[in-house]
């Protein structure tokens, strides 16, 4: 596995690993790596020749009152689990390769990057959709590998695939979950124990509303239940919403996702799940 911090380096291995028509699979991650990250580059070597994983914390992405030097590093870490999960090239630029000074170009996306997430967090999907298009640029990848538990970013990045004709496919992997259903996510780590413990009930509150919306509940009614029920336990909820799947629009029937996200003291938690 070669760890790769440079852009003539880089473009060094991606040839090699390219050669002879072989397929390049990318998984982008910031690091912190758990099983979710893992299994993504599990499915990545499963749809390419050769998987290319970036380790990238995109300042570009954090929004103004977010606390980027708070984000969970781990280095030595990542690299083991990474060498163990038959990943071929990791790909950990710093802030000035990613950015250069001049750098001048960012991708904004209307459409799906609008409301819940990109509400909450201005700029985020900006920053998302800029690093992701560089890192295809970057690694010339065949493939990449998304996960679900960011449902609105998988939309975001499909739409700025299709709209700049991006020679890649992005395939969506289902949220990894713990044995009590939590998904798992780096931020897990920054809940105390009783958080912890209380954390189950979102995606315990969210499969129980869709299956109740499914029996033909009214589901303005039953995710307002939800929400209150989530709020009595102690979390804050943000939102909790029903949309159509790709655009994020307001559900009117047919295929539908559910959208979470709560903060538990100064943790913010995201899920969603599909309806039916
Ligand atoms: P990060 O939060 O590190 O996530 C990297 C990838 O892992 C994303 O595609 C995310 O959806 C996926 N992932 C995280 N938790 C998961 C889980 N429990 N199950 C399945 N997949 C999971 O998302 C980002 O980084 C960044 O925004 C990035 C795309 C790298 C751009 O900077």
């Amino acid at each position: 596995m070669q760890v790769i911090r440079d852009r003539a380096t880089l473009r060094e291995a991606t040839t090699r690993l390219r050669a002879g028509g072989k397929r390049l699979g990318l998984v982008p991650t910031m690091g912190a790596l758990h099983q979710g990250h893992l299994e993504l580059v599990a499915t990545a070597r499963q749809a390419a020749d050769a998987v290319a994983v970036s380790i990238f914390v995109n300042p570009l992405q954090f929004a103004a009152n977010e606390d980027l030097a708070r984000y969970p590093r781990d280095e030595a870490g990542d690299l083991a689990k990474l060498a163990a999960s038959g990943c071929d090239l990791v790909w950990m630029p710093d802030v000035a390769t990613m950015y250069p000074p001049g750098a001048a170009t960012l991708i904004e996306v209307a459409g799906p990057s609008e409301g819940f997430e990109g509400a909450a967090r201005p700029g985020h999907f900006r920053g998302v959709a800029t690093v992701c298009t560089k890192l295809f640029g970057q690694t010339g990848a065949d493939v990449a590998v998304f996960g679900e538990k960011d449902w609105q970013q998988l939309q975001v990045v499909r739409r700025v695939v299709a709209d700049l004709d991006l020679p890649i496919t992005i395939i969506g992997y289902p949220t990894v979950r713990e044995a009590d259903g939590l998904a798992f996510s780096s931020r897990n780590q920054r809940l105390t124990p009783d958080q912890r413990a209380l954390a189950p009930m979102l995606p315990a509150e969210m499969r129980r509303a869709l299956t109740r919306i499914a029996a033909g509940a009214p589901h303005e009614a039953v995710l307002s239940e939800a929400v209150t029920a989530l709020a009595a336990a102690g979390f804050v909820p943000d939102y909790l919403a029903l949309v159509q799947p790709d655009t994020l629009l307001t559900w009117t029937g047919g295929p539908g996702r559910l959208l979470a996200a709560v903060r538990l003291g100064d943790v913010r938690l995201l899920d969603n799940m599909p309806l039916g």
